[in-house]
């Protein structure tokens, strides 16, 4: 039986008085400004893990049996749920499958809950900087060209964490990846957070599980309409990881309240995703943003490069994309999900309809006809790889002080710098502090190791 289905009969039946948590009772009680803010049906069917309903942590009942679906609709080994983001599934992953100083060769733009994991596995990162597109400001898809190097450079390594689709949308090349890693025993675990639609329709690629990698993680929040931040975890069947061995790692970490709504928003938009209905949805998502990009004028140039169609990547031609953010932000009250000198970032999902699009494509119409300066100069991130001192783990447990940034060099860092966008860490905790290399990143004070 379904989750949402149980909990629904729940309320057919003769209600019993639950003396358990949470405490607002079945929404029995609910301060008033909640009601306004998350609606009642959250708090009613907010439930723990009272008779009947199982327990996320070892699931038995009625959510194994959904963990199961779930699993069957992606074809996986194992399917987890995870109500605490991609972030979790991702530091699961790196728990599951490395121990201490393990060597784990990582793309360096990887997201920072990468790093929570290296702390928390005390794993040995091996760091490379994926091709840098100057045009456009953002990382390329990797190759099996580049880890076949990273590969003979590391042979001992145990497992490769890449990005694909990035952030920005671009995709790696994960069946050549997934080949070289197998070939070497190496666990292939690739960050999908931005993929989760590449199940239930027809992209340029396959999602990463279909393609031989390990573990993919995928957030149904970004582009699959779920709300924060549902996501799900995914074992392929060829792979050797266990499900117990995730299952341990995910019980390390999460709460041991789960949230029953979140739950139900998993398997709803699973099942959305998967049925015909939701088919139709993506395949009307991807002709209106076809449609979009048809109509913008020549001005406009379209990111195209072996990339995720739900990403709008775009500039107009000879004009800072910075000076077009600040337009659509003042004038036309359109958000880009990020802006550099050189492009705008606009994401789009289920949520996303033609009106929106048209709202996007008039104003860029206008901002065209516009005269705005010319770009000036243009800050790429040429960008070199700092040296590490200290793996993370090892940084985050020395004695740190805070010091004047102007007599760091040469110091061992203790906090991590980012650079948004693209959100690249420029520097690590346990790596030495170039000062030449930290951009115009306005730092008065940096915290060391000791
Ligand atoms: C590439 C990438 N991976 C992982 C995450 C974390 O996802 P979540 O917000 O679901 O925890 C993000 C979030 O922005 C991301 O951009």
């Amino acid at each position: 039986m379904s989750l949402i289905k149980k909990i629904k009969d729940y309320y057919k039946k003769n209600k019993t008085y639950l003396f358990t948590t949470p405490s607002h009772s079945q929404g029995n009680f609910i301060i008033p400004v909640l009601k306004e803010i998350i609606g009642k049906n959250y708090f009613k069917n907010d439930f723990s893990e009272i008779e009947g309903f199982d327990n996320l942590r070892e699931p038995e009942g009625v959510i194994k049996k959904l963990l199961n679906d779930i699993s069957k609709i992606y074809d996986t080994k194992a399917t987890f749920m995870l109500t605490n983001g991609s972030t979790s599934g991702i530091v699961a992953a790196m728990l599951a499958v490395l121990k201490t100083d393990d060597k784990v060769i990582i793309a360096r733009n990887c997201h920072i809950s990468v790093y929570n994991g290296l702390v928390l596995s005390g794993a040995r990162p091996v760091w490379f900087l994926p091709e840098f597109d100057n045009n456009w400001g953002i990382y390329k898809g990797i190759t099996g060209a580049d880890i076949k190097k990273q590969i003979a450079q590391n042979p001992d390594a145990k497992a490769l964490i890449i990005t694909s689709p990035t952030y920005e949308g671009t995709f790696s090349e994960i069946e050549d990846i997934a080949k070289l890693c197998k070939k070497k025993n190496i666990t292939l675990i690739v960050d999908e957070a931005h993929g989760a639609l590449l199940n239930f329709a027809h992209f340029k690629v396959r999602p990463a599980i279909q393609c031989g990698a390990d573990i993919s993680i995928q957030s149904l929040h970004k582009t699959a309409g779920a709300p924060n931040p549902c996501a799900v975890l995914h074992i392929s069947k060829s792979s050797k990881i266990s499900a117990e061995s995730i299952q341990q790692a995910l019980n390390l970490i999460n709460t041991t309240s789960p949230s029953y709504p979140m739950m139900c928003a998993i398997e709803g938009t699973v099942k959305y995703l998967n049925s015909q209905k939701g088919k139709k949805h993506i395949t009307k998502l991807f002709k209106i943003i076809d449609d979009f990009k048809k109509t913008l004028p020549d001005s406009v140039e379209i990111y195209s490069n072996n990339n995720d169609i739900t990403k709008i990547l775009l500039k107009i031609k000879g004009v800072n994309s910075l000076a077009v953010a600040e337009l659509l932000n003042n004038k036309f009250n359109i958000e880009e999900e990020f802006s550099t000198d050189e492009a705008l970032l606009f994401i789009t999902g289920i949520g996303t309809d033609s009106k929106k699009l048209k709202a996007l494509q008039k104003a860029l119409k206008k901002i065209s006809k516009m005269r705005i300066d010319k770009r000036e100069d243009q800050s790429t991130l040429s960008y070199s790889l700092p040296q590490m001192i200290y793996t993370p783990a090892e940084a985050y447990k020395k004695n740190k002080i805070t010091i004047d940034a102007n007599n760091a060099e040469g110091k061992i860092s203790a906090e991590a710098i980012v650079k948004y966008p693209p959100g690249i860490p420029v520097l690590l905790p346990g790596e030495v502090i170039d000062l030449n290399s930290m951009f115009s990143i306005e730092k008065s004070q940096i915290t060391i190791c000791e």
